[in-house]
C-alpha cells in the first residue's frame, strides 16, 4: 500500500528550486487559455454568478441542469464526478461489484492507477486472459499512443477519454467508448482547479453505482463548478465555430511544443518517438539525461513511475514560451 501510495504522490506539489521550469505535472496551460482566447472572441461572459442562496448539497450523480443536458448530448445516462480522477475510483468501484477484480491495464499506463486499483481493493493486471474488466486510456499517458482507441473486449471495458477529444487528436471522428467512458474538465477545457469531469455510462444500473460511490466519498460534486461545465458545454453546443476554433488554437500550440521538442539532442532524449497526439512525449533517456535536467533547472518525471525506467515523460501543456526555453535550456546544458 505505502509503495503504491508514494507512486502517486511523485506528482505532489513539492516546492522546486527557484527558477526551475516544470514539465513534470500535466497541467494543460495550452488549453485553458485557448478557452479564454475563445470566450473572449466569441463574447461569451459565461451566466453563473455566485448566490449564497443557490448553495446546497448537490445530488448524488450531479445537478439535474448538468447531467440532464450531458445525458441529452451523448444519449446514456451522465454522472458528475470530481475529475476524472474520482470518475476511475467510481468506475472500478461499480464495475468490481463487490469482488477483488484483476484489472487489465496495458503499459505504460498513467502513475496513478496502481494507486487507485490498489484503493479499490483491486489488482492491476497486464494481461488480458486474467483480467475482469480493462481500464484503457487513448490517447495514452504518457506516450500518447491511440492505437487503444479501436480496442474492444468480450469483457467490460472503462475508457479513460481524458485526452479522447479534438484538442489532442488530428481530425478523428469521436464517439462514446466502452462501458464507461470518462471525460476530464481539466483536460477537455483546461479548467483543472475546478475539480470537475464525468462519466457517460453504458446502463442506468452502472451510474446508479457510481453515484453510490460519490456519495460515499463527497456527497457529490461542487455546485458551483457544475454551473460553469454547464455554461461552458451549452456554449459549444449552441456554437460549433467556436468549438472549432477553440479546438484549432489547442492544436496549433501543442503542435508548436510538439515541433520545438523534435529540436531536443538525442543525448538528453531521443525525439524520434514524438507522437502528433495527445498532452505527453515519453521518449528514451539518453546518457546526458540527468546532467541536463539538473544543470539546466527542468523538470522531468522518470519513466520508472510509469512502468518503463528507459524513458521520461514531458508534459506538453505549458505554453509555447516556457517550453521552448525548456528545450533550449537543455540543450545549451550539454555544450
Ligand atoms: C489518463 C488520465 N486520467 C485521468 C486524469 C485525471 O484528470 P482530472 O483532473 O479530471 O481528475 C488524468 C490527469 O492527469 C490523466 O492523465
Amino acid at each position: 500500500m505505502v509503495k503504491y501510495l508514494k507512486n502517486d504522490l511523485v506528482l505532489a506539489r513539492n516546492p522546486l528550486p527557484e527558477g526551475t521550469i516544470n514539465l513534470t505535472i500535466g497541467e494543460p496551460d495550452i488549453i485553458k487559455r485557448a478557452l479564454e482566447k475563445t470566450l473572449t472572441t466569441f463574447g461569451e461572459t459565461l451566466n453563473y454568478r455566485f448566490d449564497p442562496r443557490n448553495s446546497k448539497y448537490p445530488p448524488a450523480a450531479g445537478t439535474d441542469e448538468l447531467k440532464q443536458f450531458l445525458s441529452f448530448k451523448y444519449q446514456k445516462p451522465v454522472v458528475i464526478t470530481n475529475g476524472a480522477k474520482q470518475g476511475l475510483s467510481a468506475a472500478i468501484y461499480a464495475l468490481r461489484d463487490d469482488k477483488k477484480a484483476n484489472i487489465y491495464v496495458p503499459k505504460p499506463y498513467w502513475l496513478s492507477f496502481p494507486v487507485l486499483i490498489n484503493k479499490e481493493g483491486c489488482k492491476m493486471v497486464h494481461k488480458e486472459a486474467t483480467a475482469d474488466f480493462s481500464l484503457i486510456t487513448a490517447p495514452n499517458n504518457p506516450d500518447s499512443n491511440i492505437d487503444y482507441i479501436s480496442y474492444t473486449s468480450d469483457k467490460p471495458i472503462i475508457f479513460d477519454g481524458a485526452y479522447y477529444c479534438q484538442q489532442y487528436l488530428p481530425n478523428h471522428k469521436l464517439e462514446v467508448k466502452g462501458n464507461i467512458h470518462l471525460v476530464s474538465c481539466s483536460k477537455k477545457f483546461g479548467l483543472s482547479g475546478l475539480r470537475i469531469g464525468y462519466a457517460i455510462c453504458e446502463s442506468e444500473e452502472l451510474a446508479t453505482k457510481m453515484s453510490e460511490y460519490l456519495e460515499i466519498t463527497t456527497m457529490g460534486t461542487s455546485d458551483f463548478s457544475q454551473k460553469i461545465l454547464y455554461d461552458i458545454e451549452v456554449f459549444f453546443y449552441n456554437n460549433p465555430n467556436a468549438e472549432t476554433y477553440f479546438h484549432n488554437q489547442c492544436k496549433n500550440k501543442l503542435g508548436v511544443n510538439i515541433n520545438k521538442l523534435k529540436q531536443i539532442d538525442k543525448s538528453i532524449l531521443d525525439p524520434n518517438d514524438i507522437k502528433p497526439n495527445g498532452m505527453f512525449a515519453f521518449l528514451k533517456k539518453g546518457k546526458n539525461f540527468i546532467k541536463a535536467t539538473e544543470k539546466a533547472k527542468v523538470n522531468i518525471i522518470d519513466g520508472v513511475y510509469f512502468g518503463d525506467k528507459t524513458r521520461a515523460r514531458i508534459s506538453l501543456g505549458l505554453d509555447t514560451e516556457i517550453f521552448a526555453e525548456a528545450i533550449d535550456k537543455l540543450n545549451k546544458s550539454i555544450v
